[in-house]
């Protein structure tokens, strides 16, 4: 059965190009969006790409996701470092997340530093830019293949 991947993406991730290119770069989501599409088909994922604004709509997803995804990839934005109940719905399936950053979370602000999602995800990429999205793809289609 072909592997299927979430890939999640949080507040203000929809503003990507333009928002502070200085510290996320000048690549759109939409653009990240291709490349995931470009990186699955040639890994042979089946992949599903979203943005939310809204911390409760991320929790639903994630929580649906236990029944549909093999894994999940999330960028949580600023809900990294704020939310506990994406944490505990996290912590609540059994679908594997890695943790997903473009900027060098602690190279920056303090309270950047801390990250609720790493105490249950299985791993993190962080300060690779969008570059970190298929590379993200790569290193979890790894960890599913190792699981089989
Ligand atoms: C981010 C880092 C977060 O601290 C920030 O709030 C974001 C984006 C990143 O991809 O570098 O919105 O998750």
């Amino acid at each position: 059965m072909t592997t299927r991947i979430l890939i999640l993406n949080g507040p203000n991730l929809n503003l990507l190009g333009t928002r502070q290119p200085e510290v996320y770069g000048h690549t759109s989501l939409t653009d990240i969006h291709q490349s995931c599409t470009d990186t699955a088909a040639e890994l042979g994922l089946m992949i599903d790409f979203r943005q939310s604004n809204h911390e409760g709509e991320l929790v639903d997803w994630i929580q649906d996701a236990r029944h549909s995804f093999d894994g999940i990839i999330l960028n949580a934005g600023a809900y990294t470092h704020t939310s506990v109940a994406i944490m505990d719905a996290i912590g609540s399936i059994d679908t594997p997340v890695l943790e997903l950053h473009l900027s060098n979370i602690h190279q920056r602000e303090t309270f950047r530093h801390t990250s609720y999602i790493s105490k249950v995800a299985f791993g993190m990429i962080c300060g690779l830019g969008a570059a970190g999205y298929p590379l993200a793809l790569r290193a979890i289609k790894a960890r599913l293949d190792a699981a089989k």
